[in-house]
């Protein structure tokens, strides 16, 4: 945050405001336009010269000239430079902050108000970064069993599919086959980290097998039941057990995870991971009944509105575990994994049960 010359116009003004303020080269790209009630204030990189001032008062019915704490816009700068001759300037401040790379693909959520631009804004990723060949808009929410979301080619080659590095192990993935979000790269590293060298571990919900392949390549004593209901996450999951050399220490296995525990996998983990934020919460009974009769640690999560996610989650899965035989005995750490959506939180909650 920083206190910045601005210029405040009636919302309405916006569009005008930026324009003139690009045309005297004045705007500040760097930060971020910003709305106070029904006003624009546009971040300016200094206050205006007296001429540029009497242009301002020629074309605005209404506006003022005062100092403003901006935030930084996070979007890169490069991308906005590349665009600003494509769109239109008052749209600029809605090219997305947030780029995904998965492999050599870029996935970007498109605002309504750039959908008319989607091609451009894909030209302009393509251009400016050069190890991406595809570039894919969210169409779709992330849906169903399986975790999917649906894509929109906007630029690059037609494909779904990759190849992913993430802490010196290779994923295949297909972004519309199976979940995968470079987002969990820092949680799939925490947990692998906070792994013994010859645990037992069940991934519940493996899909293409993140935590469990990277548990896998750093213990070669580890033993890891990974569990997917979705058949497409299990192929993959096979395919990168095998580029991966851990076929002697991951075990995959195709099935919805509570038939699968109940099945074969009672009593048997060390540590077992719980990444359905959606939906763990109904399957903390399978998690506890996995674990050794001494014990062992979930790594439990879930996805929360409330106004304490921490303290939400934290009782959610105290209240949880003691439906089940087992007690909770210790929270070993609870945090924010990420923001989902306004108001929406993704927590993680490590716990000792006993
Ligand atoms: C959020 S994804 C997690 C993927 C993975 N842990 C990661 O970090 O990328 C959840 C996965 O759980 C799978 N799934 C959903 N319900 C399941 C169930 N009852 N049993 C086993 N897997 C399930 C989905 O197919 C999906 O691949």
């Amino acid at each position: 945050m920083s206190e910045t010359p601005s210029l405040k116009v009636p919302k309405a003004l916006g569009e005008k405001a930026i324009r003139l303020a690009r045309r005297l080269t004045i705007f500040n790209l760097n930060l971020k336009v910003q709305q106070v009630e029904d006003y624009l204030c546009i971040p300016l990189v200094r206050k205006p010269h007296p001429q540029e001032f009497r242009k301002f008062e020629k074309s605005l019915p209404e506006f003022e000239i005062s100092a403003f704490e901006f935030e930084h816009a996070k979007r890169p700068v490069i991308l906005v430079e590349v665009l600003k001759d494509k769109i239109p300037p008052h749209l600029l401040v809605s090219v997305p902050h947030a780029i995904d790379f998965v492999g050599d693909i870029a996935v970007v959520n498109i605002p309504p108000e750039l959908a008319d631009h989607k091609k451009d804004l894909g030209e302009a990723i393509l251009n400016t970064h050069k190890r991406v060949d595809t570039v894919l808009a969210k169409s779709s929410a992330v849906e169903g069993v399986y975790r999917l979301r649906k894509f929109e080619v906007i630029a690059g080659v037609e494909k779904t599919g990759t190849i992913h590095r993430e802490h010196g192990c290779v994923y295949h993935v297909d972004l519309a086959r199976t979940y995968f979000s470079p987002r969990l790269s820092h949680e799939h590293d925490r947990v692998a980290s906070q792994t013994k060298a010859d645990e037992t571990i069940v991934d519940m919900f493996t899909g293409v097998g993140p935590f469990s392949i990277l548990i896998a390549k750093r213990h070669e004593n580890a033993k890891v039941y990974a569990i997917d209901v979705n058949p497409d996450a299990l192929e993959f999951l096979e395919r990168n057990v095998a580029v991966n050399h851990v076929e002697k220490r991951v075990v995959p296995i195709l099935g919805g995870a509570r038939q699968v525990v109940k099945k074969r996998l009672v009593g048997v983990a060390d540590r077992v991971i719980m990444n359905l934020p959606e939906k763990a919460i109904e399957y903390v009974d399978v998690g506890c009944a996995t674990l050794k009769s001494r014990g062992g640690i979930m790594h439990y999560y879930e996805f929360t509105k409330a106004p304490d996610p921490i303290e939400t989650a934290k009782i959610r899965l105290a209240e949880a575990v003691n439906r089940t035989s087992r007690s909770l005995k210790k929270i070993l750490l609870a945090k924010v994994v990420r923001a989902t959506a306004p108001f929406t939180w993704q927590v993680v909650v490590d716990a000792k049960i006993q």
